[in-house]
């Protein structure tokens, strides 16, 4: 081990939250020395989402093989690692368990800090780590399969939520719609591609924007809509394009996703919109996100489509950045299925 190594704060992270074990070694918060995600998509497909005990079982399986390999990427062995960060909610409980034995094991048997990580508040960090020049405060659109909130972070660790989903998830309503569709699971990155043959305006499905000033969201109304439009255009044995199902789904999805943000940019005077969460990968919401930033001067980033989805390495960054403040956990932390990211 070199002493340039040593100087260094080298954060082992666990993520275990849903359907990816991930693993990351980070370097003082922002460096990826390594990040290995095995995807348990294939697994869960044929029941068409996540099957909760398949997932304990198989981040059980995958756990300890997987801490190997990021270590060996990073070139690394447990005794140069300074901390582990692990998720410990919100998530399925059983697969939380996975990871947060891990780490407490680790932290445990080398004696070293243990800091418990929101798994929301991972997404938005996963923007810092390939923006080496983005610093609080912004507006962050957090959208994912589980959660959608409109955050204004103020500084590090320093949230006000100004909007949250009522009902279901931008992802989960993706993946609904896909189901539906006839599509594989997750069907979020399959109606972006099925979208891009399609006619946005072909079929003008409704958007909530429920009551004036409002920044919550709601997707349920959209989601029987679109379930019903493909209910009637089948009885009366007429032909479906998918592809203008899915991007007019999509379209109405995005617009509303995009207004809300842009006027809560507007109205607290902030001029950086950050995207996070697995639905920031989607490139209808990037492109329209994009253009109406750059007509009302604001600046958009996201993180590229891998940090986007689930990883260790956006955990490894909170936790780097809890741990030199000295907010750590002890052995007693436990998971926390329904851990709310809350004003902080
Ligand atoms: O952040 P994530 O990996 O897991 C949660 O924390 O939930 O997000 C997964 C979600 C899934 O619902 C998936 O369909 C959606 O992100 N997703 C997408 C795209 N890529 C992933 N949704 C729309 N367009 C995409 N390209
Ligand atoms: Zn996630």
């Amino acid at each position: 081990m070199s002493n340039e190594i040593n100087k260094n704060i080298l954060t082992l992270a666990i993520e275990t939250s849903c359907d990816e074990t991930s693993v990351a070694v980070m370097k003082n918060g922002r460096e990826v020395l390594s990040n290995i995600v095995a995807s348990q998509i294939e697994q869960h497909q044929k029941y068409g989402g996540v099957v909760p005990e398949v997932a304990s079982r198989k981040h059980l399986e995958n756990i300890n093989q997987v801490i190997e390999r990021a270590l060996s990427e990073a070139n690394l062995s447990f005794e140069s690692i300074s901390h582990v960060a692990v998720t410990y909610g919100p998530g399925l409980v059983g697969a939380l368990l996975v990871g947060l034995s891990a780490a407490k094991a680790i932290s445990f048997a080398r004696q070293i800090p243990l800091t418990g990580v929101n798994h929301i508040e991972g997404h938005i960090y996963a923007n810092f780590i390939e923006h080496k020049e983005l610093e609080p405060p912004f507006i962050c659109l957090i959208v994912s399969g589980g959660h959608t909130h409109l955050v204004y972070m103020k500084n590090y660790g320093e949230y006000e939520v100004l909007g949250k989903t009522r009902d279901d998830a931008a992802g989960e309503v993706f993946d609904k719609i896909g189901r539906a569709l006839g599509l594989n699971y997750p069907g979020g990155p399959e109606i972006d591609k099925l979208s891009k043959k399609g006619n946005k305006e072909a079929i003008r499905f409704p958007k909530a924007y429920l009551e004036s000033g409002s920044y919550d969201f709601s997707f349920s109304g959209l989601k029987s809509s679109v379930l019903n439009y493909l209910n009637r255009e089948k009885m009366k044995g007429r032909k479906i394009r998918i592809e203008d199902v899915a991007a007019s789904f999509q379209q109405s999805v995005i617009e509303i996703l995009v207004e809300k943000t842009i006027t809560c940019a507007i109205e607290k005077k902030v001029k950086l919109i950050v995207l996070a969460g697995g639905v920031a990968a989607n490139s209808g919401l990037r492109e329209l996100m994009g253009e109406e930033c750059s007509k009302h001067g604001l600046e958009l980033i996201y993180p590229s489509r891998k940090l986007c989805t689930d990883n260790a390495a956006m955990i490894g960054c909170v936790g780097y950045y809890n741990y030199i403040v000295n907010k750590n956990s002890n052995l007693f932390l436990n998971a926390k299925s329904n851990l709310k990211f809350e004003n902080m």
